[in-house]
């Protein structure tokens, strides 16, 4: 028989494919838009960063990219998740920033069995109620740092404070971690303001805080609004009297643009920009030198969830089917981290140390481990 040329390419290539193991399909639900997006191409720089470390290949399979903006947009994420999952058969998912996002994308992975990978969102429900095995997530529960925050704030005896967020999931949630530590120390909440996200007309609520005298503020709010925050709080005045605390997201990536305006402010974070250790160091030149920008805590969970595809994989000989060797593989797993090194909680969330920091020039520089391996409680997780 005489074939066709065009049934001997045909015929090559598939003899071609089957030899080689297809390409893993990394789908990347991010915000490239919006008061996030900055937070998205840090995460995304980071995973493939170390993906580029590891010479382009995870357990011998080369990674195929599949990138899709969520503009941080709850309304839209389902059909996003489902374009990723259904349209394109990613074999992972790795995103995203906003919580709300990411509980409909956790929603989706359950169902579907899909491999998930939260590089940002806090949302203490993913790794609480809706917590599997085929979920993880490579930086922090909104409880986390709220909860080291309270602890600092108590111990420094301020008494009475003001809280003020965006109000859905990581800016509630932010909350709910600090005054339970707060008040537990004796402080009290006397005030919880909150705007919706991601607005940033602040002016009312700055006005209420400079009225109310607290002895101090925690806040919540990260990327473009966190800048802005902190300009308007310097702008009215209140910087010099009444002292303003947050998780670090609020001064994290976000320092050059708020220059002298944040200078001195203190937050709690599981990353910091000093942390000097050889780990940290290679991190830091290596991602420097690739993209000509400093890395935030973004870039580090970026880089870290693709540690922990790379663990699970290698477990697995990139066969991602093996779902329960590939979560036992992560669960005993210490992940080098450039944050330091970290452990999984059961529910899947980083044990992971909290740092104090306190900003000086462009620096979040570390001040000292505000709390040691903190472990979210993962409440509601059953699995
Ligand atoms: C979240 O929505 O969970 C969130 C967003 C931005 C952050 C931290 C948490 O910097």
């Amino acid at each position: 028989m005489k074939l066709s040329p065009l049934a001997l390419a045909a015929a090559l290539a598939f003899t071609g494919t089957a030899h080689a193991q297809a390409k893993l399909k990394v789908g990347l639900m991010l915000p490239s838009s919006g008061t996030y997006a900055a937070l998205g191409t840090a995460i995304d720089n980071g995973f493939r960063l170390y993906v580029a470390e590891q010479g382009g290949k995870l357990a011998g399979r080369e990674i195929e990219y599949i990138r899709v903006d969520d503009e941080s947009d709850p309304a839209k994420a389902t059909d996003n998740v489902n374009k990723l999952i259904k349209r394109d058969n990613v074999d992972v998912l790795v995103g995203t920033v906003h919580s709300g996002v990411a509980m409909a994308m956790a929603k989706a992975a359950k169902e579907s069995g899909t491999l998930l990978i939260v590089p940002n969102a806090g949302a203490d429900a993913v790794t609480g109620p809706m917590c599997a095995p085929n979920i993880f997530r490579s930086s922090f529960s909104n409880w986390q740092p709220g909860y080291a925050m309270g602890e600092v704030m108590a111990k420094k005896g301020l008494k009475k404070v003001v809280t003020i967020t965006w109000k859905y999931a990581a800016g509630d949630e932010s909350v709910r971690g600090f005054k339970e530590a707060f008040e537990k120390g004796g402080g009290q909440v006397v005030k919880e303001l909150n705007l919706p996200f991601p607005n940033v007309e602040f002016q009312a609520l700055l006005t209420e805080i400079a009225a109310t005298k607290p002895d101090a503020v925690y806040t919540f709010f990260a990327g473009g609004g966190a800048v802005k925050f902190v300009k308007d709080y310097a702008a009215a005045g209140l910087k010099k009297n009444i002292p303003l605390y947050g998780a670090g997201f609020i001064t994290d990536g976000t320092l050059e643009a708020q220059g002298a305006d944040a200078s001195g402010m203190q937050t709690t974070l599981h990353y910091a920009d000093s942390l000097g250790t050889p780990r940290d160091n290679a991190f830091r030149l290596a991602y420097a030198k690739t993209y000509k920008l400093q890395p935030d805590v973004y870039a580090v969970q970026g880089y870290d969830a693709a540690q922990i595809l790379a663990i699970g994989l290698n477990a697995v000989k990139g066969d991602v089917g093996k779902k329960a060797e590939f979560a036992a593989a992560v669960e005993k797993a210490k992940i080098d981290s450039p944050r330091g090194p970290f452990t999984m909680s059961k529910a899947h969330n980083p044990v992971q140390d909290m740092y104090l920091r306190e900003v000086s020039g462009k620096e979040n520089k570390l001040v000292s481990v505000a709390t040691k391996a903190l472990a979210d409680p993962g409440k509601g997780c059953r699995m």
